[in-house]
């Protein structure tokens, strides 16, 4: 069927890699909601919201994001009273289907907003539909997988993450952006997507590229894209195809939350295909899955190790500090720092100071709690 999941193009993408991206987008908004209606927030409501949802269902019954989702608002007291939800897709087919699996579920009356599913073809109007549902400043989590790019814009991700507690996830097909750069017939979508000026810079730019630089200008320009002059936090993580080497998607979180951002990388972390001396690579790569060796040949934790002794050379800081300053942007995870310090600490380079001892510790003792204290010597040292 022409524009439903068991259309042409849903083919791109392989039941594995939708597999691990329902995860990362469920994993994602289990962690969100128990912020959200915890202690420090207490938000009476928060809302869900799906642009491109689909059937919620794979052909072969798997159920999908838009299932996931509510089928963890019914197990959880407090979230069937406050998960405000739209799904929207322009297939009527989809649509139907997910209203018929969705009507299905036990227990759905006793959701206090009933999920709102609509037929919009998504543009610019889009947002008025989406704020008639969140009703002010409700924390709101997107989540946009079209199949190309038609519909998919930077003032729509803008828009979506504008409030506070508002984040995105977007899913895209590499392979189709990259060759709709070139493409003149499709011009218009990719100045939406990139905003025009950064779009024809991009296309200046990949004249001269190999594949590889190329892709990694283009994921750097949508990153610089989103991350609004700094005021964003945003993390890619890349699907490979089978092969190993070529990329197909790209799944694209976009935040202003630092912890959105370390949650967001705690999950992308742990669903890595493989890692490199315990940094992980956020991708999935269906080539490592099955030969994990293949692809160590660069040792990121060593480089780790000189980054951190260059940049904070002379200074005093607290391991908390250190790992929130430096991780942004960057593939490293809180044990990754560990690692390094507890290394550079044993090898004497740097002196570790426990605030609850007020004494430095033995070497090799200190376990880098959030509050202990590193000295960097300066860089003559
Ligand atoms: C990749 S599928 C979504 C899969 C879904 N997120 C999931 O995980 O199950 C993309 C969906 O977007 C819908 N779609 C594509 N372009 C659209 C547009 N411009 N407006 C609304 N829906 C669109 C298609 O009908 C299709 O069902």
């Amino acid at each position: 069927v022409e524009g439903s999941l068991v259309g042409r193009d849903f083919f791109d993408e392989t039941t594995e890699q939708s597999a691990v991206k329902t995860d990362i987008v469920s994993k994602y908004f289990f962690a969100w909601v128990k912020i959200m209606l915890g202690p420090k927030v207490q938000a009476p409501r928060v809302a869900y919201v799906d642009l491109f949802c689909g059937p919620g269902k794979y052909n072969d019954g798997t159920p999908s994001t838009p299932l996931m989702v509510l089928e963890h608002a019914l197990g959880d007291n407090v979230l069937r009273g406050r998960l405000v939800t739209l799904f929207n897709d322009h297939d009527q087919v989809a649509t139907a289907a997910l209203r018929d699996t969705v009507s299905g579920l036990v227990g759905i009356e006793s959701l206090a907003h009933s999920p709102r599913i609509t037929e919009y073809a998504i543009g610019a109007d889009i947002m008025k539909v989406v704020e008639d549902v969140r009703r002010g400043n409700t924390p709101t989590l997107f989540f946009v997988d079209p199949w190309g790019y038609k519909g998919l814009s930077l003032s729509l991700i803008n828009a979506a993450v504008r409030d506070w507690g508002c984040d995105c996830i977007f899913f895209f097909n590499y392979n189709r952006i990259n060759a709709g750069l070139n493409n003149d017939k499709v011009r218009e979508h990719m100045d939406a997507l990139f905003g025009k000026e950064r779009a024809d810079e991009l296309r200046h730019e990949l004249q001269e590229l190999d594949p590889k630089e190329r892709e990694l200008t283009i994921v750097e320009k949508i990153t610089e894209a989103l991350s609004a002059n700094g005021l964003r936090y945003v993390l890619p993580f890349t699907f490979k195809k089978s092969g190993g080497v070529q990329t197909s998607h790209q799944l694209i979180f976009v935040t202003k939350s630092p912890v959105g951002y370390k949650i967001m990388k705690g999950i992308m972390a742990k669903e890595s295909t493989d890692e490199n001396q315990g940094v992980p690579s956020f991708q999935y790569n269906p080539a490592t899955v099955r030969q994990p060796l293949l692809f160590n040949f660069v040792r990121p934790l060593d480089e780790l190790e000189g980054l951190l002794c260059s940049e904070y050379a002379g200074q005093e800081l607290t391991f908390d500090e250190i790992f929130r300053r430096h991780s942004i942007g960057r593939p490293y995870v809180e044990k990754n720092y560990r690692e390094v310090l507890r290394k550079l600490e044993a090898q004497g380079r740097i002196v570790a100071v426990s605030p609850a001892e007020r004494r430095p510790v033995r070497k090799g003792e200190v376990t880098f709690a959030g509050e202990v204290k590193v000295k960097f010597p300066a860089k003559d040292n």
